[in-house]
């Protein structure tokens, strides 16, 4: 009844059973943390035992994600730009949508040489540290004001590139005395107030802080390009990951705020994801 092959029919269905859509490939990530079977050992070894400690460790992980906690919490890591960065309550969880703006960063710098980067918002740290993992010339900074999201933060850069700083910062309120920067890159909080609590039930157990973009999810991209664009150097880069509708009204607030060359951006969708400038005042 232990055997592993038949534990993971019963745990299958009772994820299905909390409409958990990928209910098998959550499984085996749990399996994997929480007992250290792999998918291969489970494949290939269908008929081993599971003792009565590595039963309760899954069984509490499972009332726990059938309860909303999000997986990647359980897991305490999630991959981004095929690496593995550190997440758990207090922290956004990396999306596969925000490796658009990083692409587009490292494209759009592909000529810079040591380019100076802020991420604003940062976060797990995952669009900074993935621009100094792949530029191992950069010189970034990190910008967030949550400590519980700084705490992470900190973690992923110490493993993955030691070199970023980071500085606990409002920024909305300062630029903390950065200058001469080749780009300023943010994925900030964009969702209207109104819909947060529409949004998926794993989703909520997010942060609001790193969710809520004010009534009309605009706040940010009000605020940063006109703070910001002093510590931009003439011609510098600004890049936002934006909601899916928000791609016209992002483009006129960083045309107001003097960018040029503005480019919306869409992800794999189909849906505008990024928009980016550049600030050619003082050219
Ligand atoms: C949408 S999350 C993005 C996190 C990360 N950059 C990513 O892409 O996964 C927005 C982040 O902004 C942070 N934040 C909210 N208000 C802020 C502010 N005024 N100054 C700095 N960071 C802020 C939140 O704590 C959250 O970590």
């Amino acid at each position: 009844m232990n055997a592993v092959k038949d534990c993971y029919l019963r745990w299958r269905l009772r994820l299905q059973q909390a409409e958990i859509s990928a209910a098998g490939f959550e499984l085996d990530l749990l399996l994997e943390a929480f007992v250290g079977i792999s998918k291969a050992q489970r494949l290939s070894y269908p008929e081993q035992l599971l003792g009565q400690d590595e039963m309760a460790r899954i069984e509490a992980a499972l009332s726990r994600r059938e309860a909303g906690e999000p997986l990647q919490y359980l897991l305490g890591w999630w991959e981004f730009y095929g690496r593995r960065f550190a997440v758990g309550p207090g922290v956004l969880i990396p999306r596969a949508d925000t490796e658009i703006l990083v692409e587009q960063a490292l494209a759009e710098l592909a000529n810079t040489p040591s380019p100076k980067v802020a991420d604003l918002c940062a976060g797990s740290g995952c669009v900074g540290i993935t621009v100094a993992c792949e530029r191992p010339d950069a010189q970034i900074v990190l910008l967030e004001l949550s400590p519980q999201a700084a705490a992470y933060c900190n973690k992923n850069s110490k493993a993955l590139a030691p070199r970023c700083r980071f500085l606990q910062a409002d920024v909305l309120r300062t630029t903390a005395g950065l200058t001469g920067l080749d780009a300023v890159l943010s994925n900030p909080p964009y969702i209207p107030s109104e819909g947060i609590s529409g949004l998926q039930r794993e989703v909520r157990q997010e942060p609001a802080m790193a969710l809520d973009g004010s009534a009309d999810g605009l706040r940010f991209y009000r605020g940063i390009p006109l703070l910001w664009r002093k510590a931009l150097k003439p011609g510098g880069l600004l890049g936002f990951e934006i909601g899916f509708d928000q791609g016209q009204a992002v483009r006129d607030l960083l045309a107001d705020a003097g960018f040029s060359d503005i480019r919306v951006v869409k992800d794999y969708s189909g849906n505008d994801r990024v928009v980016l400038g550049r600030n050619h005042m003082g050219r």
